[in-house]
């Protein structure tokens, strides 16, 4: 009995000492959402809600929506052919495995629409997916061997790796927790996978080596894009993840970060994981605004969100006729003589003329009592990203912190204090056994 308990007890200082040492020589590495399961079990389980772990999936029935029994000419594969399917809720596009290398299949389902669209027809054998997507869909990306350590958003991509907060059975100073950050990197956590560019030598549609709360910044890590084709002449996006490109350029690049409106581990209140609903998410700080009759007083309908007017879906995920899914994120007034200006709806769309199709800009513009002549046409080039504001103290009501962890999540902290309880009765008993012996 005293050897078995002896054996245990310098096995499990070995098993402790090991990796603390490990995790000290190489600091922390990246060990997978399930092993955080075994601590933060409802925020694993709530996760699972979220597309954000479901972007990227191996390839099976229940995960494939496209039609494959379809005769449409851009079906250019067959079901069989599909290793892993990426999205979902706007579209799925799905890889195949070409000598040892996954590829982006050159046809796109697009899921509102229910049909099948090209995607990259002539060159999708020039863009493998390690180089043009894998780091926005995965979690700890490794450029030196293009593999990841799991497939989908998951916990590390927002925490850092989490090793030693594991190894120090959930030591707070280990892992990063994105509401302590300070804003900039805060935003950062999100902009290095909602933006679009290249790594700095231009090899990678993505930020290399970044880590949530890290030393490499995001501004040294990626170059974000600008050209014609992602963005509208003023601007905003037009492509999908762009977020953090268009929330840079609006007023609360100034001090409200995507986490104010947004939550990390369930699907919160909307379809797109919003803390709350409808016009409050809002008013929780423009009260000012509550009064529609005195902000937008020709709009005789009290029903009028303030997303459509300040959050347009300018911004495209899935093409053909359901373009425009996805909403603007620089919170700018509509403005009608905008789009008189570039050259009308379809070279700049304002969000009035997306809802009043019947009706011209020049009548948007006249209706808010916008100054319509004389109109100069301006160049079409995309506007340089003005630099990040230095974070102005506006206040700003503080983000409800969510529950942490209590006690009933954390079976180890329970486990770690019985088997110190059991190794000290224990050795009670063997000390006591010993006195008998020596005193016998
Ligand atoms: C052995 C149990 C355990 C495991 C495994 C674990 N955690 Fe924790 N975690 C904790 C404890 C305990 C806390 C502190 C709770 C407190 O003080 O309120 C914590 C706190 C945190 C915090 C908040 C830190 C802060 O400063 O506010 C984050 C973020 C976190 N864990 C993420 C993770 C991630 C990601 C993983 C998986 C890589 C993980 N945890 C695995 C036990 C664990
Ligand atoms: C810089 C990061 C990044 C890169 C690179 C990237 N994506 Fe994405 N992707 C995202 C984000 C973020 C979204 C969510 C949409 C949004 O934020 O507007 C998304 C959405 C998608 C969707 C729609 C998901 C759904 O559920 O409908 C598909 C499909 C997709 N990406 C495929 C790709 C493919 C294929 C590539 C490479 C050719 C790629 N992405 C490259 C970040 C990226
Ligand atoms: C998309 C980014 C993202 C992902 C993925 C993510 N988190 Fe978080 N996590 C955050 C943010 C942001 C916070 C700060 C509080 C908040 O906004 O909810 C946070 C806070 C926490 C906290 C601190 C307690 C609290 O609620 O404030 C813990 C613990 C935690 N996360 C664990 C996890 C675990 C475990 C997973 C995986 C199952 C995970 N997170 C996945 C972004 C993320
Ligand atoms: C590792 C890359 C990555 C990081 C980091 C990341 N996201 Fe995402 N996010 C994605 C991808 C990819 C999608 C698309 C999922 C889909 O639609 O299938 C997405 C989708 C979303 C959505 C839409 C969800 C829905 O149901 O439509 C929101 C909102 C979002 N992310 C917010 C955030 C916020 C806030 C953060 C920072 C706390 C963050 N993301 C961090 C890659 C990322
Ligand atoms: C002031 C609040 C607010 C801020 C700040 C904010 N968002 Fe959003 N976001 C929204 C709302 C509202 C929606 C639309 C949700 C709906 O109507 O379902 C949305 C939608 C999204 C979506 C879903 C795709 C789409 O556009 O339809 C993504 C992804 C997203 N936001 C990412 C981000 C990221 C990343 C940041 C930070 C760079 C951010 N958001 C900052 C309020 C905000
Ligand atoms: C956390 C508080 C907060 C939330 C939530 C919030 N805003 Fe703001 N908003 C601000 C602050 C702060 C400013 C900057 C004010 C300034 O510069 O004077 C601002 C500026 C604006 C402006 C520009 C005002 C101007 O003077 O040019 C618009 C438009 C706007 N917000 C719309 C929205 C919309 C729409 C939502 C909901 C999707 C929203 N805001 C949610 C705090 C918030
Ligand atoms: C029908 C379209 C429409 C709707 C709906 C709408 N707005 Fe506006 N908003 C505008 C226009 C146009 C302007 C610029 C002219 C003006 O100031 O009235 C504006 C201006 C603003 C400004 C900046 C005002 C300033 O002082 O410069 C804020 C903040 C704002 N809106 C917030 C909101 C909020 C919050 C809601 C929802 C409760 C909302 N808006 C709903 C069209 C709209
Ligand atoms: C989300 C869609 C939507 C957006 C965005 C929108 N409207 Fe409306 N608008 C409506 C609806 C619905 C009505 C009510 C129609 C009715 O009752 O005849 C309306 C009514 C009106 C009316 C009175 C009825 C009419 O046709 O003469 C005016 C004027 C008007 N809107 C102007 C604007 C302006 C200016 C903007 C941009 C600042 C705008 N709307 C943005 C949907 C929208």
């Amino acid at each position: 009995m005293r050897k078995i308990v002896a054996v245990v007890g310098v096995m499990l200082a070995i098993v402790v000492l090991l990796t603390h040492a490990t995790a000290k020589a190489q600091g922390p590495v990246y060990i997978g959402s399930d092993s955080c399961a075994l601590c933060h079990g409802a925020k694993h389980e709530s996760s699972q809600q979220t597309w954000h772990v479901r972007i990227l999936r191996p390839a099976s029935e229940e995960t494939i929506a496209g039609d494959f029994t379809s005769t449409d000419a851009d079906l250019t594969f067959t079901v069989d052919e599909v290793a892993y399917v990426v999205g979902g809720q706007f579209s799925e596009r799905y890889l195949t495995e070409v000598e040892g290398e996954l590829y982006v299949l050159p046809a796109q389902w697009n899921v509102a629409s229910d049909e099948w669209v090209p995607y990259h027809p002539e060159d999708w054998l020039d863009r493998p997916y390690a180089r043009y997507c894998a780091g926005c869909h995965t979690t700890g990306f490794d450029a030196e061997s293009e593999t990841w350590s799991e497939v989908g958003v998951q916990c590390e991509a927002c925490h850092g790796p989490g090793s030693d907060h594991v190894a120090l059975a959930g030591e707070r100073a280990m892992i990063i927790n994105p509401a302590l950050l300070d804003f900039q990197a805060q935003t950062e956590v999100c902009g290095q996978c909602h933006s679009r560019g290249t790594d700095p030598e231009g090899v990678y549609e993505f930020p290399l080596d970044f880590q949530p709360g890290g030393a490499l910044k995001l501004d040294d890590a990626f170059i974000a894009a600008t050209d014609e084709e992602h963005f509208w002449p003023d601007g905003s996006s037009r492509a999908h993840h762009q977020e953090y490109l268009d929330w840079q350029k609006s007023p609360h690049a100034a001090g409200v970060s995507c986490i104010f409106c947004h939550v990390s581990h369930s699907h919160g209140e909307t379809a797109h994981q919003t803390r709350w609903v409808g016009n409050h998410r809002c008013l929780i700080c423009h009260e000012e605004k509550r009064d529609l009759e005195t902000h937008v007083p020709y709009m005789q309908t009290q029903t009028a969100f303030c997303t459509d007017c300040h959050m347009p879906t300018l911004a495209e995920a899935a093409t053909a006729e359901y373009n425009f899914d996805i909403h603007s994120h620089t919170f700018w007034d509509p403005d009608p003589v905008g789009t008189m200006r570039y050259g009308g709806q379809d070279a700049m769309p304002n969000a009035c003329n997306l809802c009043h199709t019947d009706q011209t800009p020049e009548w948007a513009a006249q209706v808010l009592g916008l100054e319509v002549a004389p109109l100069t046409p301006i160049p079409t080039a995309t506007p340089a990203l003005p630099p990040t504001p230095a974070p102005t103290a506006i206040p700003v009501p503080t983000v409800a912190p969510s529950e942490s962890p209590g006690l009933g999540e954390i079976p180890w902290t329970w486990l770690g204090a019985a088997v110190v309880i059991i190794a000290a009765v224990m050795a009670v008993i063997l000390i006591q056994r010993r006195r008998e012996e020596v005193t016998r």
